[in-house]
C-alpha cells in the first residue's frame, strides 16, 4: 500500500503534468471553503405583535441536517430539528406556529428567561439593605422574571455567522426598575450552530449600572421522539448531581441541599422519567412530578461541565447538556394540560415535554448560602449552555 508521502513523491517525480489538475482541484476546494465564510442566518417574517411590532424568525442550519429557528420575540427557540438513529429529521422542541401563541402563552416554550429564572419567594428580596418588590405571578411568588419577562420582550438580532458556524446574537436593554428589578441591564443571548457538529450553544452576557440580581436560562421543552402526542415518561434521564434542593408547597427551596441517594430524585444512572414519578413522596407531590433544582457536581476543570443526558429509546436521539451553571431545573411538564395548541395544531398534554433549565438556584437572593446571583456594575455576567445531539442504538 502506498502511503500519502510515497504517492506524492511518485506524482512529483514521475508525472509533473498530472499536478496541474490536482492544483486546480486544491484551488477549487479552497474557493469552496472561502465560500463557507459566507454562512448566513436566514431571515423571514414571523408576524406582528398585538402592538404592531414586527417579529422575525431566524434560521440557523448546519451541514449535518440540524436546523434551529429563533424569533426576535423573547429570543425564543421555536424549532430545533435533529436526526434520529435512521437519519430522520424531526423537531424536538414544543412551541407554537404563530406569534400570537407566544404572546398569549403561559408555558414559556423555548423562551429566554430573565431577569430571574424560576421563583423568588413573595416576589421580594433585599439587596444592599434595600427591599425590592417584584410582581408575583405564581401564587405568592414571582416566576421567570415577573409579569412581562424577557421571553415577552422584543430583542434586536444581528447575524454574527463565521466560516465554521451560523451565529445569531440577540440584545435587549432592560430599563432600571423594569418589573421592579434595580439597574439598567444590557443583555445578549447568542445562539451558535457549528457547521460540523450537532450542538446548539447558547451564550449569555450581561452588564448592569446598579447592583442587581440575575439568573438567565432557556426554557425549551424537549420531546426527543419528535412527536409531541407522546409523553416523555419513557425518556431516560441522567443528571450529574448528587443533591437537589427540596421545596415547600409553593415550590420555593427550603435552603436544604438533600442527597438524592435512595430517593426518586436519584438520576445518577440513566433512569426512565416515568419510573418513579408517581411514588408517594412529598417532594413529588409538591411539584406534581419533577419540578426541582439539582445541584450539579463540578469537576476540577473550569468552564463547561456535563449536566444532563436524555435518551429516547424509540428514536435513538440523545441530548447531552453541558453548562457553566451550578444548577439545573428539571421540570417534567406537569402543568401541561392539553389546552396549549402547539405546532401543527397539536394539543400539548400532561408530560409531553420536559424542560432542563441550566441556572443558579431558585430564590437565591433569599438564600445567602446558595451561589450568589448578584451582579454589580463593572462585572460581566457570562453563562454558557450547550445542547449536544447524537444517536444511539
Ligand atoms: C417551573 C415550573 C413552571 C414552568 C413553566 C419551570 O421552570 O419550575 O413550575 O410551571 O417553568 O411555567
Amino acid at each position: 500500500m502506498l502511503d500519502s508521502d510515497a504517492l506524492r513523491g511518485r506524482l512529483v517525480t514521475r508525472s509533473p503534468a498530472i499536478l496541474l489538475p490536482l492544483i486546480a482541484l486544491v484551488l477549487l476546494t479552497a474557493t469552496f471553503d472561502a465560500k463557507g465564510t459566507d454562512r448566513k442566518v436566514q431571515v423571514s417574517d414571523f408576524g406582528k405583535t398585538a402592538n404592531g411590532i414586527s417579529v422575525y424568525r431566524y434560521t440557523l442550519t448546519n451541514d449535518r441536517g440540524v436546523e434551529a429557528a429563533v424569533i426576535s420575540y423573547g429570543a425564543t427557540l421555536v424549532s430545533l430539528k435533529v436526526p434520529d438513529r435512521d437519519g430522520k429529521i424531526a423537531d424536538v422542541v414544543l412551541g407554537y406556529d404563530t406569534l400570537d401563541g407566544y404572546e398569549q402563552g403561559a408555558s414559556y416554550f423555548g423562551g429566554s428567561i430573565g431577569r430571574y429564572g424560576n421563583r423568588i419567594a413573595g416576589g421580594q428580596f433585599t439587596l444592599d439593605g434595600k427591599v425590592f418588590q417584584i410582581p408575583t405571578n405564581d401564587g405568592p411568588n414571582s416566576l421567570h422574571g415577573g409579569t412581562i419577562g424577557f421571553n415577552k420582550r422584543i430583542w434586536t438580532a444581528v447575524d454574527r455567522s463565521r466560516s465554521d458556524a451560523d451565529v445569531l446574537e440577540l440584545s435587549y436593554t432592560s430599563p432600571d426598575e423594569e418589573e421592579g428589578y434595580p439597574g439598567t441591564l444590557k443583555v445578549k443571548v447568542t445562539y451558535t450552530l457549528p457547521a460540523e457538529s450537532n450542538e446548539l450553544r447558547i451564550d449569555y452576557m450581561a452588564t448592569t449600572d446598579k447592583d442587581t440580581v440575575l439568573n438567565l436560562t432557556n426554557h425549551s421543552y424537549f420531546n426527543l421522539t419528535g412527536d409531541a402526542s407522546q409523553t416523555i415518561l419513557d425518556h431516560q434521564l441522567t443528571l450529574h448531581a448528587l443533591k437537589f434542593t427540596p421545596v415547600d408547597s409553593t415550590l420555593i427551596p427550603t435552603g436544604e441541599e438533600r442527597a438524592v441517594q435512595g430517593t426518586p430524585f436519584d438520576f445518577t444512572k440513566p433512569t426512565a422519567i416515568g419510573a418513579r414519578i408517581n411514588q408517594d413522596d412529598e417532594q413529588l407531590k409538591f411539584g406534581k412530578g419533577y419540578d426541582h433544582n439539582w445541584v450539579l457536581e463540578k469537576t476540577d476543570k473550569v468552564g463547561l461541565q456535563p449536566a444532563a443526558e436524555v435518551f429516547d429509546p424509540t428514536s435513538g436521539r440523545v441530548l447531552e447538556i453541558l453548562t457553566t451553571e451550578p444548577g439545573i431545573q428539571f421540570y417534567s411538564g406537569n402543568f401541561l394540560d392539553g389546552t396549549a395548541k402547539g405546532k401543527g395544531g397539536q394539543l400539548y398534554a400532561y408530560r409531553t415535554g420536559l424542560a432542563l433549565e441550566t441556572q443558579h438556584f431558585p430564590d437565591s437572593p433569599n438564600h445567602p448560602k446558595f451561589p450568589s446571583t448578584v451582579l454589580k456594575p463593572r462585572q460581566i455576567y457570562r453563562s454558557t449552555t450547550v445542547l449536544r445531539f447524537s444517536t444511539r442504538k
